[in-house]
């Protein structure tokens, strides 16, 4: 039995989700693949289970959160909402990882912050304070994640609970990356809008364009 946090991965039938599923079940954690349909999120979990030889659970969004200690959003900016709707009380208490880029289809390289400052502050404001939610991922490419190569890019991670930021900067770190607490979930709009810098520089010709957290001596 491990005892790293069971994690529902809602919207986890998607890339990031799948990325994301892919090295928590190999770093220990427990996942329940969540969707809006039950024989979506049985597909892909049956498809994880066989690339990973490791159990994973399916059940619909609802579900997986109230079965969950933990949560991470995967879904498109134009579904954040509708999928967090009628979520704060399987949720509450628990921390929930909001990895939203309010991109807007087609002009992604445009940095395009919602009126309320940044994604990660809007979940916060549907889904009240009891939900303790902490942002990061939002510079992490999906096919990385789903390949066992090592990622060189660092994880950004803010929270106005700073020992929820801390606890997913473990998180980040057991999947083989660097997490860096933040500040403030309102802070998120910096991670938030360099997503469209880093799709910049890979038209640019950069290779999966990425940050690190530099410290120099002088
Ligand atoms: N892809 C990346 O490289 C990457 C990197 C960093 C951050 N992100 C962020 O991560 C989030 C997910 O990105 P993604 O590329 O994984 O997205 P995606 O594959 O396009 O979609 C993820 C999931 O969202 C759900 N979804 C789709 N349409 C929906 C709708 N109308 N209503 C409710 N749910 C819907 C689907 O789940 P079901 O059909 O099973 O419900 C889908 O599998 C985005 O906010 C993105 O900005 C992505």
């Amino acid at each position: 039995m491990s005892n790293l946090e069971t994690t529902a991965i809602l919207g986890g039938t998607g890339d990031l989700g799948e990325g994301l599923a892919r090295r928590m079940l190999k770093a220990g954690y427990p996942i329940i693949l969540g969707s809006r349909k039950l024989a979506k999120a049985e597909k892909e979990a049956a498809k994880l289970t066989k690339a990973t030889g490791l159990k994973v659970e399916a059940m619909v969004n609802a579900d997986a959160a109230a079965a969950a200690d933990m949560a991470i959003l995967t879904v498109p900016f134009a579904h954040q909402l509708s999928t967090l709707e009628g979520l704060e009380d399987c949720l509450k208490g628990k921390i929930l990882v909001d990895t939203t880029v309010p991109l807007r289809p087609p002009r992604v390289g445009r940095v395009a912050l919602p009126s309320e400052g940044c994604a990660a502050v809007r979940a916060q404001q549907c889904l009240g304070s009891k939900v303790r939610l902490v942002s990061a991922f939002q510079n992490i490419a999906a096919h990385l994640l789903r390949s066992d190569d090592p990622i060189q890019g660092d994880v950004l991670v803010c929270s106005d609970d700073k020992a929820a930021g801390k606890q997913v900067c473990g998180l980040v770190e057991r999947i083989g990356l660097i997490g860096w607490y933040v500040g403030p979930l309102a802070n998120s709009a910096a991670a938030e809008a360099l997503t469209s810098i880093l799709i910049q520089l890979n038209r640019q010709g950069f290779s999966n364009a990425g940050i690190k957290m530099i410290s120099q001596q002088v």
